[in-house]
């Protein structure tokens, strides 16, 4: 008889509660097997709409739909058993109202079983965020850089280089974390303002270049295997897998090429015979 222990999936106040502690780790995953795989070593895993230039090649986030988010989401939740499941909401989704942004983080999270989401953007999101988690959604926050803003901000540009700049970024986590967000991502800000944000706020902070500073970290998977043609500077890489697939494709060339002078001899012998 084989008897299976159900894994427990981490919960939303387990990541609350690392505010301070061991640092979070956080990975994305867009599709079960790669899900499965890092399933045992991350604290949550999000299912970013970065999948939109990842695995569908967009120039941006913005042409995301929320059923890719829940094809993908599903995905992945199928593939581990462990790590918490954040979906991102795309671009469109959530901004319009917080009505709106209620009935389609549910549709997230019905047909994908995450479970979370995350939206971008700071105090502009308070009231949304507060409405949702309100109503039982737990909500990851997204401020500094953020790329579904990239129109507006003209780019993906590192945020908080200036000093000047802090005060409207410091009061966007400020009103976040007040308005219930479990946690944020800071992504593309500079280290002394993440630091600053870190100690000011009582959720976790996850950084994506921004520093060691934060509660957390968050890396695209496919950025630090190696297997994003430009992967943004601050990704280290921890594998190589982009030239271990060619590698592997060159192999498996080389072998069928090598079989294919016989089988062709094989296919004339039979046409002669005909
Ligand atoms: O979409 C995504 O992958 C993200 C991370 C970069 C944080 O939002």
């Amino acid at each position: 008889m084989s008897v299976h222990t159900k894994i427990k999936r981490i919960t939303v106040p387990e990541i609350m509660a690392r505010k301070g502690n061991t640092p979070i780790v956080s990975l994305t995953a867009y599709h079960a097997h790669t899900a499965r795989y890092i399933d045992p070593y991350v604290d949550f895993l999000l299912v970013g709409d970065s999948l939109g230039m990842v695995m569908y090649g967009m120039e941006n986030t913005l042409g995301v739909t929320i059923d890719m988010m829940i094809a993908h989401g599903a995905a992945v939740v199928r593939g581990t058993e462990r790590a918490l499941v954040v979906v991102d909401m795309p671009f469109g989704s959530y901004e319009e109202s917080p009505e709106i942004a209620f009935r389609n983080a549910c549709r997230i999270i019905k047909e994908t079983g995450c479970t979370a989401v995350k939206l971008e953007g700071g105090a502009r999101m308070g009231p949304t965020i507060k409405y949702l988690s309100e109503r039982g959604i737990p909500v990851m926050a997204h401020i500094g850089l953020t790329p579904q803003s990239t129109n507006v901000m003209g780019g993906f540009k590192t945020q908080g280089r200036v000093e000047e700049d802090w005060a409207e970024i410091e009061n966007d986590a400020l009103v976040i974390s007040e308005s219930g967000a479990f946690a944020v991502v800071l992504e593309g800000m500079a280290e002394p303002l993440a630091a600053k944000i870190s100690g000011q706020i009582s959720i976790p902070t996850i950084g994506i270049g921004a520093s060691a500073a934060c509660d957390g970290q968050i890396l695209v998977l496919e950025d630090m295997l190696g297997l994003s043609p430009k992967p943004p500077k601050f990704v280290k890489e921890f594998a190589t897998l982009g030239a271990a697939i060619a590698g592997a494709a060159e192999a498996y060339a080389d072998e069928v090429r090598g079989r294919a002078f016989p089988a062709k001899e094989h296919t004339y012998a039979m046409k002669k015979v005909d």
